[in-house]
């Protein structure tokens, strides 16, 4: 399972041959203006919550690839009135794709369309897929909902919100490891905006002295699980 960093929560996940994109908000992003959107391969597209941040490109992107969003009722609901291939979930359900298994789960946040239309509630992804299992926050408080997950699922990397002021900061990703019982940890949603700059060294120093491993790539950078 090779993931690469688009830069705030936008992630390509390849399993085997298929080719996942999270969260694309990447035209809209001044620190990924050296990815080229059209140059991006995509089957499917998870789309954790319905904010601006989280869907920029997702239309886009799905309409030159043809790829699947995967993403709640109510956004795949907006997505297919564009012409485009959807399959709706909702929490705690999952399914089978030709990758590996996906489940929706909770998050703690809001859900609504840039018009201030309804986007459903916000969730995160568990995807479970050549023989890797990684577990995907999407923006969320800290929440023990997350303690549920290592009970089916023992994972190989969260990949957790860490900037602060709209979702976890340091200290609760920190304490979400713990509950989804994973030390391997790959940081987003920071740095994007003002309100979410983050000091790396420290933040890296403050998980290395809990024993714990936090990743933070540079935008277009990849790790291999
Ligand atoms: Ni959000
Ligand atoms: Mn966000």
């Amino acid at each position: 399972m090779k993931i690469t960093f688009y830069g705030h929560a936008s992630l390509g996940i390849q399993v085997n041959d298929v080719d996942i994109l999270v969260d694309p908000f990447i035209s809209g992003n001044p620190k990924a203006s050296h990815i080229n959107i059209d140059a991006l391969k995509a089957d499917y597209i998870l789309v954790t919550h319905a904010h601006q941040d989280h869907i920029l490109d997702v239309e886009v992107i799905a309409k030159r690839t043809g790829a699947v969003v995967v993403s709640n009722f109510e956004i795949a609901t907006h997505f297919e009135k564009l012409g485009i291939d959807c399959h709706p979930m909702n929490h705690g359900g999952k399914w089978d794709f030709d990758f590996g298994t996906v489940k929706y789960v909770n998050a703690i946040h809001t859900s609504s369309f840039p018009d201030g239309s309804y986007g459903g509630q916000p969730g995160g992804f568990v995807i479970e897929g050549e023989h890797k299992n990684i577990y995907i926050a999407g923006d969320t408080a800290l929440t023990f909902d997350m303690k549920l997950i290592p009970l089916q699922t023992k994972l190989d990397l969260a990949i957790l919100p860490i900037g602060d002021n709209f979702t976890m900061g340091i200290d609760d990703a920190i304490l979400a490891s713990d509950f989804v019982a994973c030390d391997k940890v790959l940081g987003c949603h920071f740095d994007t905006f003002g309100y979410i700059e983050i000091d790396h060294e420290a933040a890296k120093r403050k998980f290395f002295e809990k024993e714990k491993d936090l990743m933070l790539l540079e935008i277009g950078d990849f790790i291999e699980l």
